[in-house]
């Protein structure tokens, strides 16, 4: 925690021009300051910062909010992130509370990797353009290939000489410490003395979002069997391969304003585009993406493609992460470069706009692209096709969010050509997977629970629930209240009322807290209350990235519309075809009146209960009374559902 201190003294320096201006270029225009919104693509200046209010405000777009605000929004940092990245531009040193030896210890190692990084990097730059075997050697093989000045400046491109112990002595010599030189990969032990690991090679400094240097990659200028490619860092406490994409500190912008990222193999792929003016792309290193680096790309577009050359080992590596990208609600595209190419010589080949075109004429559907590359290896073998069918309905099942809907109906049209097979057949095995998985996690999630209230119930008997046990109609109904508050929290439900507002005072009125029995449920409900209470507008996203795992599992399977609709609900409406958001009204009141009875059955047996225990005849006569009023609202409330439900 930072000390409020701390956050105070930020607080008092910050001066929204100068912040907002080191991002946006700003014209005074009577009182307030003008320019191009960086929020969405405009031609003529809406975007307005007025110093005397301290907030900045799109008169395009909408965006509006105080310095954090805009830190937050453009550089998407979390409010923390913000915060230490204006002590730092304030030179503010950050007291922090109750930060465990431990932690400070790993804080004053990532700092000094930084600054050792901060120093080889300048004087990598410098030996590639100041030195005569940096020229000679390095910057002249760049420019062979076509990178110019401009753009090795940009990436901060550098050389290490070929001595054994060129940087190793330049570092000593600035008094760096032996034992963090070699955390950084830049320096090895060799023959019990300090050496270069990196010697000869041309080297790729490795930004953070934040445009900090994590580590490098160094390539060999000629290839020799001998030695790998590249070198890269080693994992240490500031590189975390799994966490890091290559050039996303220069593409986030980019990123962002086409609503679109694409991912590369390598280094030299991103530079290249970028010179080419294409700067929404960022290199994996060949590898699979993890889920760290689909988060990081989900925080700027939903819209991922990949370009990959078409004889790519990687290629096969790229596709293993991408059910997890569909999970996330990532829409996968794949480009494959022709003829032996990769993006890198092929855009230094056929330029710019002709790269451009070639991409969005050959941009396959991931999941399209997947299942011809196995068509094609089963050829006519039956048993093969019939693994593809079931592989291909599991990758259809990860779509499972709500407003994906129609995306998941029409892939399945379409693979359904493809493979020549039913529709329907196809719709019913892509249902079970995704049935599958929601009763492996709620199983998952219901687990501690189950064991206390049950605890009879063999091992046996709970590998056998299926979904049809564990979600009867009062779980099911809990769980469609949940996510019509997550889901339609922020519709307006009357003039000056939220569904969200709506439903807290229902909830409050009848005690509805008390008959969420679902425990995981209820903490939903109340994280989703004190965060719209605090004003933010909660979506089912807000909960994707809940530091509570199972917590966003079963938010996600909440979200899954088309499995588990709230029984009345689903049954009152058959026959009409009418989206969820259309009948949300009254998707909300017949949850609503369904818990609602079904507290109103729950006290009529309790009020039976007494009835039989009763004393005096007064009091026989009161229970029946209240039984009578109880049946009655019993009575009105299930004509309000329609009879058909309760059988
Ligand atoms: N890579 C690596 N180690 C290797 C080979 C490759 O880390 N020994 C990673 C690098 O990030 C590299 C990427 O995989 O950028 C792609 O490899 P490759 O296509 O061989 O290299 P290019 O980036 O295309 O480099 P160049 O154009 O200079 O050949
Ligand atoms: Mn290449």
């Amino acid at each position: 925690m930072i000390s409020q201190e701390t956050i105070q003294q930020i607080l008092s320096r910050i001066d929204i021009v100068e912040i907002v201006g080191s991002f946006v270029k700003l014209k005074k225009r009577g009182a307030n300051y003008l320019g191009l919104c960086p929020f969405h693509n405009e031609k003529s200046p809406s975007f307005t910062v007025s110093p005397s209010k301290e907030i900045f405000k799109c008169f395009g777009c909408g965006k509006s909010g105080n310095t954090i605000g805009f830190l937050m929004d453009l550089e998407k940092y979390s409010y923390v992130e913000a915060l230490k990245w204006l002590a730092n531009k304030y030179n503010v040193e950050i007291e922090e509370t109750e930060v465990s030896p431990e932690v400070k210890l790993v804080r004053h190692t990532a700092d000094s990797l930084y600054i050792i990084n901060n120093f080889a990097q300048q004087f990598f730059s410098n030996s590639l353009f100041h030195t005569e075997e940096g020229t000679d050697e390095a910057l002249s093989y760049l420019k062979e290939r076509g990178f110019r000045e401009g753009i090795i400046e940009k990436f901060q491109l550098g050389y290490n000489p070929s001595a054994k112990d060129t940087f190793a002595k330049a570092a000593l010599a600035a008094q760096y410490n032996t034992e963090y030189l070699q955390k950084s990969g830049l320096v090895v032990i060799r023959d019990d003395k300090p050496a270069d690991n990196y010697r000869g090679r041309i080297i790729f400094p490795i930004h953070n979002q934040s445009g900090k240097i994590l580590g490098f990659g160094a390539r060999i200028i000629k290839s020799n069997d001998k030695a790998p490619k590249y070198i890269n860092t080693p994992e240490n406490e500031i590189y975390v391969k799994s966490k890091i994409l290559y050039g996303s500190y220069f593409a986030r912008m980019a990123i962002d304003k086409a609503d679109e990222c694409l991912l590369v193999e390598g280094y030299t792929d991103v530079v290249s585009l970028h010179q080419a003016g294409i700067e929404n792309v960022v290199a994996s290193g060949g590898t699979s993406l993890t889920p760290d680096q689909l988060r990081l790309i989900k925080k700027y577009t939903n819209n991922l493609t990949i370009i990959y050359d078409g004889d790519s080992a990687g290629i096969k590596a790229a596709l293993r992460g991408l059910d997890l990208a569909l999970e996330e609600g990532l829409n996968v595209k794949l480009v494959l470069i022709p003829d032996k190419e990769d993006p890198d010589s092929y855009v230094n080949k056929v330029g710019a706009q002709a790269f451009n075109e070639f991409v969005n004429k050959n941009k396959k559907d991931f999941i399209l692209f997947q299942l011809e590359v196995s068509l094609a290896d089963a050829g006519n073998d039956s048993a093969k096709k019939s693994v593809i069918v079931n592989q291909v309905a599991e990758t259809i099942s990860k779509i499972n969010k709500t407003e994906e809907f129609t995306r998941r109906q029409d892939y399945i049209k379409q693979v359904a050509e493809i493979l020549k097979i039913g529709e329907d057949g196809l719709n019913a095995l892509v249902n079970k997977f995704i049935r599958d998985k929601v009763t492996k996690e709620e199983y998952r999630s219901q687990q501690p629970a189950k064991a206390d209230i049950d605890k009879s119930s063999s091992n046996e008997q709970e590998k056998e629930l299926t979904v049809d046990t564990l979600f009867n109609k009062d779980e099911m109904s809990e769980r469609a209240l949940i996510r019509s508050l997550i889901e339609f929290g922020n519709y307006t439900w009357a003039e000056n009322q939220t569904v969200a507002e709506f439903l807290f005072g229902q909830v409050a009125d009848n005690e509805l807290d008390k008959m969420i029995d679902n425990k995981a449920l209820l903490n939903i409900y109340n994280i989703y209350k004190i965060w719209y209470e605090e004003g933010l507008k909660p979506t089912s996203k807000s909960f994707l990235y809940h530091e509570d795992r199972d917590l966003n599992s079963l938010v996600i399977s909440l979200m899954d519309a088309n499995t588990e609709i709230s029984p009345n609900w689903k049954e009152h409406f058959e026959g009409h075809i009418a989206t969820r958001e259309e009948l949300f009204r009254e998707e909300v009141l017949s949850t609503l009146n369904y818990l609602k009875l079904r507290k109103i059955k729950k006290m009529i047996e309790e009020n039976q209960r007494d009835m039989e225990h009763a004393g005096t005849e007064n009091d026989q006569i009161l229970y029946l009374q209240t039984h009578q009023q109880l049946k009655q609202m019993e009575m009105e409330l299930t004509k309000q559902i329609g009879t058909v439900i309760f059988k």
